[in-house]
């Protein structure tokens, strides 16, 4: 119970990771508000999560300002203050590159990429009124650094993530708040059965890039946030963690006799 007592916030948290991580945050004592642009899996997220004395929602587009401030707000309104912010909410989009229109890549690049901004923002104009200190964590991807083709806009959002997680770690280090991102691999949800497990090709494919041989759970996810956003990561900031199943660092080639 290293985070009891702690004030948290998600974004995205209808169902998935984020949903994952309000659990996680609930059973280890934290007071949660949750967010999604999914007003009605919002409330049924919440009424599966229980914990009515320490759970909030508040419906909201991680892509307006607005409604970032509002999450943030409603946390301190409810439970006095916020030591941890969750920059979870994400969308991806299977397309060509050459097929992306401008409403696309805006949209992809508002949400994951912009909200995230917001909500290191929010959060941090916050932690530094309430004193400093503080943990801002950016859900990222393995994509931050491979380039699969068909997930540009996604790939250019989580890149864009890395840099904002670093830039942001120093630029609030001052004030004693650590800003980290977590780069999962692929995660059991329902973005990746509509995104990325698109055929049984498709996920064949991923699982052999996987040394794991198997698909992570939300939960496994979680337990990285929870870490980072404890004590135990106080000398953590600015990087990204990829619970990925070994995904990024196999460089396994097949042996090829003729050059
Ligand atoms: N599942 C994976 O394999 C995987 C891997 C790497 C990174 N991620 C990242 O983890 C995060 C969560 O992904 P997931 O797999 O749980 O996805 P998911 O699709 O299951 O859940 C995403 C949630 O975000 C909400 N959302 C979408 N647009 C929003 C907006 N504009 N404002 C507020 N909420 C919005 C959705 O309604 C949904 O509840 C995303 O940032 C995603 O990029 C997922």
């Amino acid at each position: 119970m290293k985070l009891s007592g702690k004030v948290a916030a998600i974004t995205g948290a209808a169902r998935g990771i984020g949903k994952a991580c309000a659990k996680r945050f609930l059973d280890d004592g934290v007071k949660v508000v949750i967010s999604d642009v999914d007003a009605e899996g919002l409330a049924k997220a919440a009424a599966e999560l229980g914990h009515p004395e320490a759970l909030r929602t508040v419906v909201g587009n991680v892509a307006k300002r607005a409604d970032v401030d509002q999450l943030v707000a409603t946390a301190v309104k409810e439970f006095g203050r916020l030591d941890i912010m969750v920059n979870n909410a994400g969308v991806a989009r299977n397309r060509d590159i050459l097929e992306i229109s401008e409403d696309e890549f805006d949209e992809i690049i508002g949400i994951n990429l912009k909200g995230a901004f917001f909500g290191v923002q929010a959060a941090a104009k916050q932690m530094i009124a309430q004193g400093g200190g503080g943990v801002i964590i950016n859900m990222s991807s393995v994509n931050a650094l491979l380039a699969i083709p068909a997930l540009a806009t996604y790939a250019m959002s989580k890149g864009g993530m890395k840099q904002l997680t670093s830039v942001a770690a120093v630029a609030l280090a001052p004030h004693n708040i650590r800003v980290v991102a977590v780069g999962p691999g692929t995660i059991l949800t329902d973005m990746v059965a509509s995104s990325i497990y698109t055929s049984e090709d498709a996920r064949k494919t991923v699982m052999s890039r996987t040394p794991a041989g198997r698909g992570g759970e939300p939960s496994e996810v979680a337990s990285v946030v929870a870490f980072l956003a404890s004590d135990d990561a106080s000398y953590i900031t600015g990087q990204t963690i990829y619970p990925d199943g070994g995904r990024l660092i196999l460089n396994y080639t097949v042996p090829v006799k003729d050059k």
